[in-house]
């Protein structure tokens, strides 16, 4: 995951604090622990581990996790997390789109990807492969929990934002650090540039992802063959265009 757009050293020095850990489990309010046994999940893989915030937390809480993602400095700094909390990390190294070459079909009950991360991939070909392998290795009634931005409110907005500087964002959801913050400087249809500004060390991280149009997302998910699939936003079961994310809960 190395690129002129991807400069994961900085990125990884500062996600725990652009996350706060504390604050996501606030924020999201036990939807994730909720779901999880409402669909009896025990058997997860965290699609893209990160720091661990997710995985470490299911693990303390008695889940079953193989947590996975491709950037090896992020593995490392999970590495440590997991340490600093007494679990241990159940590590693969997997590419979405290879991810039913390396395990059999209906190996997991339920499949994480969060923190607005299909969002890495532009094409859809690839983000279509990439929920279909999710699929795959989903057991019959398995779930896949998947979140995204609210992009179509950054493509609405984009004058103000970026010429006036008005970019809303509650910061109470997903990535709710005060340390870290975030916002785009660079919005086009197929395109958002971010920029996270450390304010202890000064320093700058930069991502340019994919934004997903309203209903895109939803959309993909339908294409890919799941049989229902219920929308939150900001984790409450309902439409509500002005939330910073939504989450999708899709059943195999
Ligand atoms: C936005 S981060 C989110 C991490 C974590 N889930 C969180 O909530 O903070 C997305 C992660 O997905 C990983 N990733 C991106 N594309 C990937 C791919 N094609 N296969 C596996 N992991 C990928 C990145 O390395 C990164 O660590």
């Amino acid at each position: 995951m190395h690129s002129e757009n991807y400069n994961s050293k900085v990125l990884v020095e500062m996600w725990t604090d652009f996350i706060n850990w504390d604050k996501r489990r606030l924020g999201e309010n036990g939807f994730l622990l909720n779901t999880l046994q409402k669909f009896h999940c025990q058997k997860i893989f965290d699609a893209c581990l990160g720091d661990g915030a997710d995985s470490i937390y299911l693990l303390k809480n008695g889940f079953n996790v193989t947590s996975n993602d491709l950037d090896k400095l992020f593995i490392k700094k999970a590495q440590e997390n997991a340490k600093k909390h007494d679990v241990i990390l159940n590590v693969t190294e997997y590419d979405w789109r290879d991810l039913d070459k390396h395990f059999e079909k209906k190996s997991f009950d339920a499949v994480l990807c969060l923190g607005n991360s299909l969002t890495y991939l532009f094409n859809k070909k690839d983000q279509l492969k990439t929920l279909k392998n999710f699929l795959y290795i989903l057991r019959d009634n398995g779930i896949l929990i998947i979140d995204e931005r609210n992009y179509q409110y950054f493509l609405d907005k984009r004058e103000e934002i970026l010429e006036n500087g008005e970019f809303r964002y509650s910061g109470k959801y997903v990535y709710c650090g005060d340390k870290v913050h975030g916002k785009p400087i660079e919005i086009s249809d197929d395109k958002v540039r971010m920029e996270y500004t450390d304010e202890k060390t000064g320093k700058k991280g930069y991502l340019v992802l994919y934004p997903f149009k309203r209903g895109e997302l939803l959309n993909l998910l339908k294409e890919a063959g799941y049989t229902k699939i219920e929308q939150y936003s900001d984790y409450k079961k309902e439409y509500n265009q002005d939330a910073d994310f939504y989450q999708y809960v899709c059943v195999k």
